[in-house]
């Protein structure tokens, strides 16, 4: 630090002092004179030209960093214009701001019945019962996952029921979308296209046209010229997404948006959207099956969780009515490991064929690996095995596997993977006519599940023979027909009625 004169009267003393520096300014360390020097409120107060945000939560740094302190992903930080808040004036577009007032509660109607039918049961099923007016909807999934195909075969619908549909494509021109309506034999009149990404361009077209729903292909390749960052970005992506937003609740339109997830999330994903929109809808499954799973994960209008199943055909998605006949169809007759459970998404119960193979490992203690359960929740369940039933699965490798592709997060699940390792590990069948679901406990007990009805229901329309369930659900349930309902307090109990 060098050695500085601060100003103050001098007393016959050696006249230099040191000044003791901070990050916004500077002490004099002379006894008498103590005064304060802040660093020039010029260079505090200037702003950095980029600033570098998280692709993946929308975090924001003045630096790059490596890892996103907020969301934990590795290298997403990408560098972007700085805007400050303050400058954030509006794109010019079509939208008039009008101020909102206050209404009383009582004095607002709702209408039960706004819901149009998208005209795909299993999508109006997993929006809640149809369309909103007024709604955005997020379609997120893979790339080549089946998104287009799914909103270009509802618009099809819409118009055909007499709706006018607007489908904004940034990833493909009018030619390719009708190439790809040709293959799904769609005639569609009354649907317009517009190959656009300026935002602006595509506000002032819905003002114009005034059609009743409009669908956005791809958020991601859409831009705001207000905006200097890529199309694609956090704040393009979410800037775009707030002003389809304002659209939609200023006129009453329904919007649809569909975009990519990546897994490392070099594009700005659709996870960054989630509080903004309405309601999530995800594509789960992958795409080495035929079948397409979607689920909300969001719905500001319906239940969450809800599912809808479909299957990609050289003509496009076609719904699958009874998706647990879909997921049993390849299941293997008399053989050992397998049992069938059932599981239940949102309010609808699925089948679903558990398959598990304990075989001696080569190394010094077993590896667990699941697909398509939790890994952690088959270690803990394999435990209780070997405590509780006396198995000793320690020096055997076991795997799980939920059939189909298909993923169950539930412990009404816990009893079909215990039941699956155990006719592995004894090289027992479990007759193929049984189904079996509930919780199980680190004691050992079996423990009631939700929706015990809905599930038995189910087994016994797919003509199941046998039900064992945790006995506490057993109430009410004997008088189902054509079906033996086994209520079962423990594991033991469960050995019991299996082999
Ligand atoms: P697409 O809807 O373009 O995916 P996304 O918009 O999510 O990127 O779906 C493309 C995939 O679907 C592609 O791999 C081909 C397949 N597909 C069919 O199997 N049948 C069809 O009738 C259509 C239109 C697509
Ligand atoms: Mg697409």
């Amino acid at each position: 630090m060098a050695d500085k004169w601060c100003g103050e009267p001098l007393t016959g003393f050696p006249h230099r002092f040191y000044f003791r520096s901070t990050r916004d300014g500077r002490t004099c360390s002379r006894q008498v004179c103590r005064k304060w020097y802040p660093v020039p409120s010029t260079t505090m107060a200037k702003q950095p030209a980029t600033i570098f945000v998280c692709q993946n939560c929308g975090a924001q740094s003045r630096k790059w960093l490596g890892q996103c302190a907020d969301c934990g992903e590795w290298n997403t930080f990408a560098e972007e214009r700085f805007r400050p808040a303050a400058a954030g004036k509006r794109a010019a577009s079509s939208i008039n701001y009008r101020p909102a007032e206050a209404f009383s509660y009582t004095s607002i109607e709702s209408d039960e019945d706004e819901r149009t039918a998208s005209g795909i049961d299993e999508f109006d099923r997993v929006l809640g019962g149809g369309i909103v007016a007024g709604s955005l909807v997020l379609i997120g999934g893979a790339p080549g996952i089946g998104k287009s195909t799914l909103v270009l075969q509802m618009a099809e619908r819409l118009v055909s029921g007499g709706i006018s549909v607007l489908y904004v494509s940034g990833e493909e021109s009018e030619r390719q979308i009708k190439l790809r309506g040709a293959r799904l034999g769609l005639k569609a009149d009354g649907l317009f296209i517009m190959p656009e990404t300026n935002l602006v361009a595509i506000l002032d077209e819905i003002a114009r046209m005034r059609p009743n729903v409009v669908i956005v292909d791809s958020i991601q390749t859409v831009f705001s010229p207000a905006i200097e960052s890529a199309p694609g970005s956090v704040s393009q992506v979410r800037e775009v997404a707030s002003q389809l937003m304002m659209l939609a609740k200023q006129t009453g339109t329904p919007v649809f948006l569909t975009g990519h997830v990546t897994k490392d999330g070099s594009i700005a994903g659709p996870k960054t959207l989630e509080h903004i929109v309405d309601t999530v809808i995800y594509f789960e499954g992958d795409r080495h099956h035929n079948h397409r799973i979607i689920r909300a994960t969001k719905n500001r209008f319906g239940a969450a969780n809800e599912i809808g199943v479909f299957e990609m055909t050289g003509t496009g998605l076609i719904a699958v009515g009874n998706p647990s006949e879909l997921f049993l169809q390849e299941r293997p007759e008399n053989a050992t490991g397998s049992v069938v459970t059932v599981c239940m998404e949102g309010t609808r119960p699925m089948l679903v064929e558990i398959q598990a193979l304990a075989s001696g490992t080569k190394f010094g203690s077993g590896r667990r690996m699941t697909q398509g359960f939790d890994h952690n929740r088959t270690s803990l369940l394999i435990a209780v095995m070997e405590k509780r039933l006396g198995m000793q699965l320690a020096s055997d490798d076991v795997f799980v596997n939920v059939a189909g592709g298909f993923e169950v997060d539930e412990p009404a699940a816990d009893l079909g993977v215990i039941a699956a390792v155990a006719s592995s590990f004894r090289n027992l069948v479990i007759p193929p006519e049984t189904a079996l679901f509930g919780e199980v406990g680190l004691t050992g007990e079996v423990r009631g599940v939700l929706q015990a009805q809905t599930r038995a229901r189910e087994a016994q329309t797919l003509g199941f023979k046998k039900l064992i369930i945790p006995e506490s659900n057993r109430k009410g349930l004997e008088k189902l027909l054509g079906i033996r309902i086994v209520g079962i307090r423990d594991l033991d109990q469960l050995m019991d009625e299996l082999f």
